[in-house]
């Protein structure tokens, strides 16, 4: 008697209507390209300013951000905490305006920030990649990258990648109150931004982004 795997049945239906069985015509991501040798120094992350329990208190969402660059060393401590080593999940950051660093896109690698793509702060490029305009106007966004691919068309798996990028995003976004900044958790980049770079939604997509900066309503506190 044949017995019919209905999840494999399943998996096979959503790979097929999705394209995931052929993936995109951009299979290969710039990231894998990142020119790590112009990589920026990088300073010791900050070390966190509040305690678990103040930074649960205090974590709100903040779509709004005050017009002072965040100090490398933050931007940093919110990359670091989001990094995995053991993942598949890769990171980027979008910077505006963080100190001593030029705006654009870059790649963190867990000691490193190498620049893909230097994105001038006020640039309509950068506009275009965000579906709300408040996120192209943080001072930095942490995008995190995984791959549907290496799910192996399971979607049990793919269920445990998109659950483990998120805590992987929930820890920077803590790892942000705690050093005094504040963020939105959103959908990341627009896949029209992802292509341009390579990252074509199969063997590398965006699962999802941070916005931080200092939080605008702190002025009046
Ligand atoms: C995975 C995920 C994606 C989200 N995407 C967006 C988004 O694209 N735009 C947005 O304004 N809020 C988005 N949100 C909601 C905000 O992050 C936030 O949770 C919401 O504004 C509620 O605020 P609070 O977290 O302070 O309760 C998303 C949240 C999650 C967890």
């Amino acid at each position: 008697m044949v017995v019919i795997d209905r999840v494999d049945v399943l998996d096979e239906t959503v790979a097929r209507l999705n394209g995931w069985d052929r993936g995109f015509p951009h299979t290969k991501s710039k990231t894998s390209e990142t020119n790590w040798s112009d990589a920026v120094d990088l300073p010791e992350p900050s070390e966190s300013q509040r305690n678990f329990w103040e930074v649960q208190r205090l974590r709100r969402s903040v779509h709004g951000y005050q017009k002072h660059p965040i100090p490398l060393a933050d931007a940093v401590a919110v990359c670091e905490a989001a990094h995995d080593p053991d993942a598949e999940t890769e990171i980027l950051l979008v910077v505006r305006d963080v100190k001593g660093v030029e705006p654009g896109l870059y790649a963190y690698d867990g000691e490193r920030l190498g620049l893909l793509e230097a994105v001038p702060a006020d640039s309509t490029r950068r506009e275009e990649w965000f579906l709300q305009r408040e996120f192209a106007a943080a001072p930095a966004v942490l995008v995190l990258v995984s791959s549907v691919a290496a799910c192996g068309g399971s979607m049990h798996a793919y269920r445990q990648m998109m659950v483990h990028v998120g805590e992987q995003c929930q820890d920077a976004a803590l790892a942000a109150v705690g050093v005094g900044l504040g963020g939105v958790i959103f959908a990341g980049l627009l896949m029209v931004g992802l292509l341009d770079l390579g990252i074509d939604g199969f063997q590398r997509t965006g699962v999802v982004g941070y916005a931080f900066g200092y939080p605008l309503d702190a002025q009046r506190q």
